[in-house]
Formats: structure tokens, C-alpha cells, sequence
């Protein structure tokens, strides 16, 4: 049995077999939707439900409460149609996306960025095959069919492939990064995935990372600043302590060459032999304190679950629309795989 679902506001429709979401099936007619984790951990694919029934699926609940489901709203990469729909989304340009493919590679290169974060540079076979939009992440597929994501942090088109990863003590893939791996292994890689790209608009860019959900900000700002910067943007970087903001001299510098570009570092816990003059407390806090204009910006939120869904909550308390919040959170595979 299928059901038919209609898009609005383009009118575009696709027909869902029972029991898929609607993201699957979406995706299976061609059509993109905004997605990141897809399991009901991120919100990133929140969308309205105008009419017809649905089955909400598996999701965190924080991120849809029953007020939420009242208002219409679902999350479409754990949803299933039961009947016919109508939905309100917003699709993303299919000449945008390039399909995901499955590439081997190499590692050309390591460097320890800080305490527990790995630069891991990958040379790509046949790199011409694999292309992505600055922001996107692959899965490194491994043994017995698990797979761990990895945001890119390089711009398309470098001559290696640029990931910072961080190091989860006792962790199937991060501890092999650290303990084991070396230049010249091999590596498989399956995307581009996701869809926390920069959107074309005229509105001011708020980019909130927390730890290594700097990576794929490096990753469109490395492509932003080989170009010229047409409208504001902002980076809060959000850290424990000074020690784990790796690579602070890149978003430094990016301020200092572009009267666009501002960088704000936040220290949540300063240690103790931190001399730390600047914001303290959680990123997203520092966001809401310093830019009043939030509900007029585009805002892109990366790093921990728990960090992503404190700044949705608060940013569209704040008047930000929903359709101007993008997101990927660092969702754990392991639970899942
Ligand atoms: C879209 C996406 C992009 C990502 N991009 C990056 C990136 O660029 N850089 C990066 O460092 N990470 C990134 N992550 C997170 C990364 O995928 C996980 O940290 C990684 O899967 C851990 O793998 P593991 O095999 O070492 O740990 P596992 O063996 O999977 O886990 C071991 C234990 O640690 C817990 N755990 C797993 N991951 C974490 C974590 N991140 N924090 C705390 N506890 C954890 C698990 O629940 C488990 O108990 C991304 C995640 C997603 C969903
Ligand atoms: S909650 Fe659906 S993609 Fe993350």
C-alpha cells in the first residue's frame, strides 16, 4: 500500500510505500529534504504535517513535544504517512546536492590539533568521482557494516580531504585514529551526506560550533574566504577550557582580513591556569546575549545533540524562523549501528 504526499508551498507530490518515512521516500522520488542525523535526534528535518495522519516514528522527545505535534509539526526522517499528505517543506535544489558514492582513500597525512582532536588528511582515489558542498560530512564505513560520521573541513576541490576528529576514549573508530592509525591506511568513505550547507540568501550568517562542529564551518569558510564576503558573518566557537579550541588562528584570521567576518570565542568551564578575558558560559547563550538581530540571520548550528537542541529551542524562542535554523548534530552511530 502507498500513500501519495504533496508538498506545499511547491505543489511537487510523491508516493510513500507504508511504513517508510518521509524522507525516504521523498528521497526515493528524487526529491531533497533537510535532513542531518536521520533518527529523530537533530530536528534538522522538522516540517508541518497540513493535513492527513502520520505515525511519528522513533525520535528524541525533546525535539517534538505533544504541543508540537499539535501544532502540526513532525519530524519527516522518522514519520511514516498513513494516509495521504499534504506537508509543509521546504525542498532543496536538486542540481545542489551530489548523489552519495562510495570512495576509497587514503591517509596522506596527521596532526594532533590539540589534546583529543586528530587533523586526518585523506587522499581520495579517483577524487574526481566525489564531489560535496562545503558543510557536508561522509560516513567512514567499517567493519561489520558500521559506520561513523565525519564532517568534511576542507573546501571541495583541495588536494586532500580535511577531517578534525575527536577523540572518544573507548571508542570503536576515534581510539583506532589515535592509537593505531597511521599514513598509508586505508579508509572507506561513503557521502557526501547531510544538507548543513550555506544557503544563497541576503540575510546576516550566525555560525554557532561547539568542540569539532568547527569543522564544517572551516569547510564553507575556506571556500567563503577564497572568494569575497557579501554580507555579515559571525562565528561563536564554543569550548570547555582554552585548551580544546584547536586552530583558533584560522577563525582569528578570517577576522582580521575581512571587516564581514567577526569570531567569538566562548570558554564554558575556564581551567584554571586559563587567562581567559572573553564570553564565558555556553555558545548559544553568548549568542543571544550579543546579536540582536538573531530572527533576521541565518543561523547554522553544529557540534554536541544536546548543545544543537539548546539553541533551537531558544533561537526560535527568540523569533528566529524555523526555515532559517540549520543543523548538524554529533549524534553517536554506535547506539544506532
Ligand atoms: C553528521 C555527523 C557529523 C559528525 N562530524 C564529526 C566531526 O567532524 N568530528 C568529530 O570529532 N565528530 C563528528 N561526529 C561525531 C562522531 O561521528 C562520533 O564521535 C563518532 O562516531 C565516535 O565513534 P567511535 O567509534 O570512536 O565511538 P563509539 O564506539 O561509537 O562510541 C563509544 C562510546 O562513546 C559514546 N560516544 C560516541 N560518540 C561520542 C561523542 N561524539 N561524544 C561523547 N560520547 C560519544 C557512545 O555512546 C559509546 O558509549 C559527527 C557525527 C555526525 C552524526
Ligand atoms: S531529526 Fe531528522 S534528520 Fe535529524
Amino acid at each position: 500500500m502507498s500513500y501519495k504526499v504533496t508538498i506545499q508551498p511547491s505543489g511537487r507530490s510523491f508516493q510513500a510505500e507504508a511504513g517508510t518515512t518521509i524522507l525516504e521516500a521523498a528521497d526515493e522520488a528524487g526529491i531533497k529534504l533537510p535532513h542531518a542525523c536521520q533518527n529523530g535526534a537533530c530536528g534538522a528535518c522538522e516540517g508541518r504535517v497540513l493535513s492527513g495522519t502520520v505515525d511519528y516514528g522513533e525520535y528524541q522527545e525533546s525535539l517534538l513535544t505533544d504541543f508540537d505535534k499539535e501544532e502540526g509539526l513532525a519530524l519527516f526522517c522518522a514519520a511514516k504517512p498513513l494516509s495521504d499528505l499534504v506537508i509543509e517543506a521546504w525542498e532543496i535544489e536538486e542540481e545542489t546536492i551530489h548523489e552519495a558514492t562510495t570512495v576509497q582513500a587514503r591517509v596522506a597525512r596527521m596532526e594532533k590539533l590539540c589534546h583529543d582532536v586528530m587533523g586526518l588528511w585523506l587522499e581520495v582515489a579517483d577524487a574526481g568521482k566525489f564531489s560535496f558542498l562545503p558543510g557536508q560530512y561522509v560516513d567512514f564505513l567499517l567493519e561489520d557494516g558500521q559506520r561513523r560520521s565525519f564532517s568534511m573541513a576542507s573546501a571541495p576541490g583541495a588536494d586532500l580531504l580535511e577531517f578534525h576528529v575527536r577523540h572518544v576514549p573507548g571508542g570503536f573508530f576515534t581510539d583506532r585514529v589515535f592509537n593505531s592509525m597511521k599514513v598509508g591506511d586505508a579508509l572507506t568513505l561513503n557521502g557526501p551526506l547531510g544538507t548543513f550547507f550555506l544557503r544563497d540568501t541576503n540575510r546576516p550568517v550566525v555560525f554557532v560550533a561547539g568542540g569539532t562542529g568547527f569543522a564544517p564551518v572551516k569547510s564553507i569558510m575556506d571556500k567563503v574566504m577564497a572568494g569575497e564576503l557579501k554580507r555579515p558573518m559571525t562565528l561563536f566557537w564554543g569550548a570547555r577550557q582554552v585548551r580544546d579550541l584547536y586552530l583558533p588562528q584560522l577563525p582569528a584570521g578570517w577576522d582580521g582580513a575581512q571587516a564581514q567576518f567577526s569570531f567569538v570565542p566562548v570558554i564554558s568551564e575556564p581551567g584554571p591556569g586559563d587567562d581567559w578575558s572573553g564570553a564565558t558560559g555556553y555558545v548559544h547563550q553568548a549568542v543571544l546575549a550579543q546579536v540582536p538581530n538573531l530572527a533576521e540571520c541565518d543561523v547554522y548550528v553544529c557540534g554536541a545533540p544536546v548543545m544543537v537542541e539548546a539553541a533551537r529551542r531558544d533561537f526560535l524562542a527568540r523569533g528566529l524562523p524555523r526555515e532559517h535554523f540549520h543543523a548538524d548534530a554529533y549524534t553517536f552511530q554506535s547506539a544506532s549501528a
